[in-house]
């Protein structure tokens, strides 16, 4: 038998073969040794081998998304020209660059001259991790890369914050800086998140820019209604968000299919917290990581994603509506304002219990008393449940199971319990490690029967899963 060195296949190979040995429960060798059958003996195996991976991968499923460390950004590996004018919201443009990074965006950056009095090319050089662009006339600039260079190697331009200024400019196609000489220059999608004062918004000279560039097929995110930066200044005219300016750009470079297009989903995530008294809750180990990684994989797929959040460390997903919340009874209230859906998916370890007195002050010892101290709690609202007998009942209502014995059986009768289509079963046994940890060892229960998984990561039981959903909307069957 031939030898394979792993070292000489290139990162998408390995990358694939990885996923593969998770999703088939297979070491690395082992699946590529079955990969290979009788191509081991070849000349070249790893040749054989890589092109074997590559031709083998499915088109059109979740399956080809690129995984990403948490989420599967659809623009991952896309380069967005970004330009910052000068505002006050200049500051969030930076916030903005480290989370397409983190996405890996490829991010160039051009900054105004105005710009530069509220951030430093340097801040935004450091995050961009590349040279930051400032001037039309910098000779070493238009050597090395130029304006049309600039405006043609990117995937999409953003231009955020977007003065007044820089509006007016865009529509009447001046290019008197760098920045605008760009704008003029692309055949890009153009992006603008303006940001300025209400009445700058309201002008009716703006009013017509904008008309205009509306027309030109220039996209545009906001300015959203708020608080300014000027002391007692309200309106609309505040700069979108970073996350949403990153989930609207995300939708506009998404060419992948969209299986799940036209489909709504209500998703809830993480622990609840259920308080005892104002400092003090009871809570458990959930991390979130399994729900928020299925939010992310149901909107790669096209699905409209109601995400609702118990308290987690993690990023905010891009790209779907985000409904934060505390308690159980917040969470049912959040889950029954997002109805009717067509997909419910109950991923939260929800408290089943609350406090049934809990205190408006801070409960404090008594002195002396060394006792136990009583805490009457009382059953929380089960929302899975709820949603599986509600007469807007989602076509697909799916929850998971947290076992810690007689896994099948306990799950099975959940199944029946709640009025759920699907239970994701896993156990979360100590000896298991794994509540709060990044695998999962799911056994999907359904009318039909029971399937086992291999453990996965959290993202590819994510994608398995939402791989199942969209074959159960192909034919309206349930198969598993
Ligand atoms: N669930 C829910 N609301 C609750 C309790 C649970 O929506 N109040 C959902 C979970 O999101 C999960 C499923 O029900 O999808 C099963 O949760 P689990 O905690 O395993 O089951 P419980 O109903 O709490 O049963 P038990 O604690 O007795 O195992």
């Amino acid at each position: 038998m031939a030898t394979i060195t792993v070292r000489n296949l290139d990162e998408q190979t390995k990358q694939a073969i990885r996923e593969r040995a998770a999703r088939n429960g297979h070491s690395m060798e082992e699946e590529a040794r079955l990969l290979l059958g009788a191509g081991a003996l070849a000349d070249n195996p790893e040749r054989v081998l890589t092109s074997i991976v590559n031709m083998a991968e499915p088109e059109a499923t979740v399956e080809n998304y690129a995984p990403g460390s948490q989420h599967y950004f659809p623009a991952r590996g896309k380069t967005v020209l970004l330009i910052i004018c000068g505002g006050i919201a200049a500051y969030k443009s930076l916030d903005l660059i480290r989370r397409l990074k983190e996405r890996d965006v490829e991010v160039n950056v051009v900054m105004t001259r105005a710009a530069g009095e509220f951030i430093t090319p340097l801040s935004a050089g450091a995050l961009s991790h590349s040279k930051v662009f400032t001037d039309l006339f910098d000779r070493q600039d238009e050597h090395d890369i130029g304006h049309i260079r600039l405006a043609r190697e990117a995937d999409l331009i953003v231009v955020a914050p977007a003065t007044a200024n820089m509006i007016a400019k865009i529509s009447h196609g001046f290019a008197d800086d760098l920045a605008s000489a760009i704008l003029l220059a692309s055949k890009n999608q153009i992006l603008l998140a303006p940001a300025m004062n209400p009445a700058m918004w309201n002008n009716p000279a703006t009013r017509r820019n904008v008309e205009a560039l509306l027309k030109d097929g220039v996209q545009f995110i906001g300015p959203e209604t708020g608080e300014m930066a000027e002391r007692s200044e309200a309106g609309r005219g505040r700069m979108t968000e970073p996350m949403d300016i990153v989930g609207e750009i995300g939708r506009l470079l998404d060419d992948r299919p969209k299986p799940l297009a036209g489909l709504s989903v209500v998703l809830t995530a993480g622990p609840t917290h259920e308080p005892i008294d104002p400092v003090r809750y009871i809570a458990n180990r959930s991390s979130g990581k399994q729900g928020y990684a299925i939010a992310d994989a149901l909107a790669a797929a096209g699905a409209e994603v109601n995400l609702v959040s118990g308290p987690v460390e993690l990023a905010r997903p891009a790209g779907i509506n985000f409904f934060q919340v505390e308690s159980a009874r917040q969470m049912h209230q959040a889950v029954k304002n997002c109805l009717p859906v067509d997909i419910a998916v109950m991923v939260a370890a929800v408290a089943d219990w609350r406090v049934a007195n809990s205190a408006d002050e801070k409960i404090k010892k008594k002195p002396g008393s060394t006792g136990p101290v009583p805490l009457k709690l009382t059953e929380n609202p089960d929302i899975l449940k709820f949603i599986g007998h509600h007469e807007q009942r989602p076509k697909l209502v799916i929850g998971f199971a947290a076992e810690t014995r007689d896994v099948i059986k306990n799950a099975k009768a959940k199944l029946k319990r709640k009025g759920a289509d699907w239970i994701l079963a896993n156990d979360v046994s100590p000896e298991t490690g794994i509540m709060g940890g990044d695998s999962n060892t799911i056994k999907l229960l359904s009318s039909s029967g029971v399937d086992e998984w291999p453990n996965l990561a959290k993202d590819q039981v994510a994608r398995r899963l939402v791989d199942k959903i969209i074959a159960y909307f192909d034919s309206e069957i349930i198969s598993v």
